[in-house]
């Protein structure tokens, strides 16, 4: 993260030692009491703590992982923040992703560096906080807010955390279309995504990803029926549960409190439209197809029958039922 680079006689900038705090980095102060500071390493900077008050010039040089001292004498180590630590300090304006959820959806969007992706709504930018870090520095990351209040929020946690060289944020209603094109991947964390999949069709590559993080059944339900009218195949619906430990080798158990339910999380590809869906729906679905298809027939065959008979029609044999 830092910029700070010093130069030798011939010019060529040197790497920063890579094992001490520079001015322009994210640092973290971790105190005793497992509270987490994470800040922007500035010469004149102070971080004002319940532990006191922890002067910048006074971190820059220190190594990773030592002591650092407040003014008024408490102690909190000098850490790199991990992403997690940085999705968890981001200024809330909403509910964010929760990290285990970002993880997953990083990894199964696909995105690495030079990744190009759209969001939808921004929020307090919990996930576009890892969306960012997962493209840059050559990616970038489109997200759209409708709330100008909710988009100041996440300007600001994007501005402190230096991430918003890869991040085009757009204060609008998405109900007008998205700001982006040729896009690797479109994630949707608003309460009706299914009225966008057209729109997600339009600025996806071919064969592109979504996903959407839905809470409730009934919305994922109709996510699944927009699916079949929009063409996305490669349907999917999960949920993470995680399940944290005391990390106490004495006593060494499952944690008091358990997070239930998160979301589920929505994955699909979209593919061309002038493909048979029908052919790459999951097999479980094709069979429930034919199911329902069969059941139709036989209801409208039974049907005819009885609408034959009632008119005096075609005779069918009694059944050859015993007395
Ligand atoms: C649950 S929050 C998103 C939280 C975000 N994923 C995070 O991790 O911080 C949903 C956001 O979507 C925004 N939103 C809802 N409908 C929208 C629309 N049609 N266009 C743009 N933003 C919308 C809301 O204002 C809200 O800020």
């Amino acid at each position: 993260m830092s910029e700070q680079t010093t130069t030798t006689h011939d010019e060529q900038p040197a790497a920063a030692d890579r094992s001490v705090a520079h001015a322009g980095d994210l640092a973290m102060l971790f105190t005793s009491d497992y509270k987490r500071y994470v800040i922007r390493v500035h010469p004149e900077g102070v971080t004002h703590t319940h532990l006191g008050a922890f002067r910048h010039d006074a971190l820059i040089g220190q190594r990773w992982g030592a002591t650092v001292q407040s003014q008024i004498h408490h102690q909190a180590l000098l850490l790199q923040p991990s992403l997690t630590d940085v999705m968890k300090s981001v200024k809330r304006g909403t509910q964010i992703i929760y990290p285990k959820d970002a993880a997953y959806i990083v990894h199964r969007l696909s995105l690495h560096a030079g990744s190009r992706v759209i969001e939808a709504g921004t929020g307090s930018g919990g996930l576009t906080t890892a969306l960012a870090w997962a493209v840059m520095p050559t990616g970038m990351v489109f997200t759209h807010e409708v709330r100008p209040d909710i988009y100041q929020v996440a300007r600001e946690n994007l501005a402190r955390l230096g991430l918003l060289p890869y991040v085009k944020m757009f204060v609008t209603d998405i109900d007008d279309g998205f700001k982006a094109d040729d896009v690797d991947a479109v994630f949707l964390d608003v309460r009706e995504p299914w009225h966008y999949l057209p729109a997600a069709r339009k600025a996806l590559r071919p064969g592109g990803f979504f996903a959407s993080l839905l809470p409730t059944a009934n919305q994922v339900i109709e996510l699944l029926n927009g699916f079949d009218r929009h063409h996305f195949a490669d349907v999917s619906v999960e949920e993470l549960i995680l399940r944290r430990y005391k990390a106490t080798p004495d006593r060494f158990r499952p944690d008091d409190n358990l997070i239930g339910h998160t979301g589920y999380l929505i994955f699909a590809r979209c593919i061309d439209a002038r493909e048979d869906l029908a052919r790459w729906q999951r097999p479980e679905r094709q069979r429930y197809e034919a199911r329902m298809r069969t059941q139709a027939e036989i209801e409208a065959q039974a049907q005819e029958r009885a609408d034959d008979i009632a008119a005096g029609g075609k005779k069918y044999p009694p059944l050859p039922l015993p007395d």
